[in-house]
């Protein structure tokens, strides 16, 4: 009894801990426009933690084709709270980041 309430427990927690798998990849992946070479774009771009996260943020609410960095697409209005995104681009930056790993 006590087994399957601990891996209830623990499946509800990888649920809720991966914003970014569940809103973000599974379409990402199905349009094959894979978030890693965006980061990687955008990380290029503008450089810190804070523009890169800053410019996503308005991309993915305002996008505006002058300032996106995925070319000969039409904008795609990203349906989430400021909250979610918020939290799923902290998921995103924390998966790719490469300050810190270089060392
Ligand atoms: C229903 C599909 C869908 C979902 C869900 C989705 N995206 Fe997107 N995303 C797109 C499409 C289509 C584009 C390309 C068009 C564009 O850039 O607006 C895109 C573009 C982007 C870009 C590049 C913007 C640019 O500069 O051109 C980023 C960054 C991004 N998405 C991040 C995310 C994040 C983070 C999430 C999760 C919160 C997410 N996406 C969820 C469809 C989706």
């Amino acid at each position: 009894m006590a087994k399957i309430v601990l891996q209830l427990l623990l499946a509800l927690s990888l649920f809720g801990a991966d914003v970014f798998v569940q809103k973000c990849v599974r379409c990402h992946t199905r349009r094959h426009l894979p978030l890693k070479p965006i980061f990687f774009d955008y990380l290029l771009y503008y450089s810190s933690e804070r523009g890169v996260k800053k410019a996503m943020l308005r991309n993915l609410t305002q996008p505006d084709p002058k300032r996106m960095l995925v070319k000969n697409r039409k904008p795609y209005k990203h349906p989430f709270s400021q909250k979610t995104l918020r939290k799923a681009l902290d998921i995103y930056w924390e998966k790719y980041k490469v300050i810190g790993k270089i060392r």
